[in-house]
């Protein structure tokens, strides 16, 4: 059998992703339909959610905040950079794709039920200004394409966030 052509499976919601990126009002409201979008289509996304870099004090250490999330509610609203697959993330600024999340020691358990994980940072001029997370029940779910889906919606959101600033 033929095999399909590379991006297939997620080619027509990219599409979908960057039509509501072009019109959504505010960033916030890009997010919240972002979330509920990936987490109604891919059915191995059981939870996807936002965290964004926040700095009270300037002296403080900047800690990620839960934002827009679709999915159970999860103990780890506030995550310090230097904890978490979050953490992994934010503080190197590259994509973290873990298979079986019970083998890795900087997992921070949201539910039970999560096999495996992946968390592409948000870049704003330059900078990593949030990320995006996404867990699933599945071992292994995140395979290239789930990646550069992941990739792309992060992307969204950053050009978003910059014709803000
Ligand atoms: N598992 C994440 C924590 C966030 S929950 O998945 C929603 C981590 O290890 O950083």
């Amino acid at each position: 059998m033929a095999q399909m052509a590379s991006g297939s499976r997620t080619e027509d919601l990219k599409t979908e992703l960057a039509t509501l990126a072009s019109h959504a009002k505010s960033p916030q409201a890009l997010m919240s339909r972002m979330v509920k979008l990936l987490h109604d289509r891919m059915l191995k996304y059981n939870w996807v959610g936002f965290y964004m870099l926040e700095q009270d004090l300037p002296a403080q250490a900047p800690i990620l905040v839960l934002g827009a999330f679709e999915g159970a509610m999860t103990p780890h609203a506030r995550i310090p950079l230097h904890q978490g697959i979050c953490g992994a993330a934010a503080s190197t600024g590259k994509t973290v794709v873990v298979d079986d999340v019970s083998k890795d020691p900087r997992y921070l358990a949201c539910s039970l039920e999560t096999k495996s994980e992946i968390v592409v940072p948000i870049y704003v001029s330059g900078k990593v200004r949030g990320e995006l997370d996404i867990d699933s029940h599945f071992l292994a779910a995140f395979d290239q394409e789930d990646r550069e889906l992941v990739e792309f919606c992060a992307g969204l959101v950053g050009k978003r966030l910059e014709q803000e600033s």
